[in-house]
């Protein structure tokens, strides 16, 4: 899993498009999208609401289908993956953080870190080793056993981090993780996709509205009329 890429480019995006069709008719989102990004990167993606950025990290994590053009993932042709292999292809090589951390109420935190292990069929005392690491990485070992009701919005989203980092994914793809943190906990949060870089040597690609945790990445690709341009 994880790292084996034939280059050190991550992501390949060649002209990538995407049309949803709805009552009103057609409506093209992205219209020729083309970047790459290199493994060990992190890398802001931003642009107005409604630009794409959401539709663009879902189909770079195989959540959705591009309807045209190329898009490889540590190597691998997302568009020739069958629906088996892009599920294995997730659960091994991406990790999600979205806006709302989306954990399970009645799983504590070190639970709801274990579930990827879980999901890929581990028993819950193999995964505990590497979720009590994660907790740690987070400075969270106080909230292991911590409910999320339990737990304040920057620490659910540390464990939401926790969580995306459990399988060891090559790339994380984050979108808006700050958007319901204020000042403090956004800062922290930056801090930790730095060191999940650094130490772990994760590729992040985030969108964001948040300048300070655009300016924090190493560049910024910049959507805008269906397309991506590099800024900085
Ligand atoms: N499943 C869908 N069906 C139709 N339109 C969609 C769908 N998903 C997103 N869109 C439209 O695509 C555009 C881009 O959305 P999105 O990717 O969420 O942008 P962003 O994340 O940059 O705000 C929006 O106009 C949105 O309404
Ligand atoms: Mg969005």
């Amino acid at each position: 899993m994880g790292r084996e890429t034939n280059s050190d480019t991550i992501v390949r995006a060649d002209g990538v498009t995407k049309t949803f069709t709805d009552e009103a008719g057609e409506y093209s989102v992205l219209r020729g999208v083309s970047f790459s990004i290199a493994e060990g990167e992190t890398v802001a993606l931003i642009g107005v609401s409604g630009a794409g950025k959401t539709t663009l990290l879902q189909i770079l994590g195989g959540l959705d289908k591009a309807s045209s053009g190329s898009i490889e993932v540590g190597g691998r042709d997302l568009n020739r993956l069958p629906a088996t292999a892009l599920s294995h292809f997730r659960s091994q090589f991406i990790g999600f953080v979205f806006q709302f951390h989306h954990l399970l109420p009645d799983f504590t935190a070190i639970e709801n870190i274990c579930i990827p292990g879980m999901i890929r069929g581990r028993a819950k005392k193999q995964c505990v080793p590497r979720a009590e690491e994660l907790l740690n990485v987070m400075g969270l070992d106080r909230q292991a056993n911590h409910y999320p009701a339990e737990l304040s919005g920057g620490e659910r989203q540390r464990v939401a981090l926790a969580r995306a980092l459990f399988n060891d994914p090559a790339l994380v793809l984050a979108d808006e993780p700050t958007g319901n943190l204020d000042g403090e906990n956004s800062r922290q949060l930056l801090a930790l996709f730095k060191k999940a870089n650094k130490e772990l040597k994760q590729t992040f690609l985030v969108a964001t509205h948040n300048e300070r945790l655009a300016e924090g990445m190493d560049r910024m690709l910049y959507m805008e009329d269906g397309r991506v341009a590099r800024r900085s």
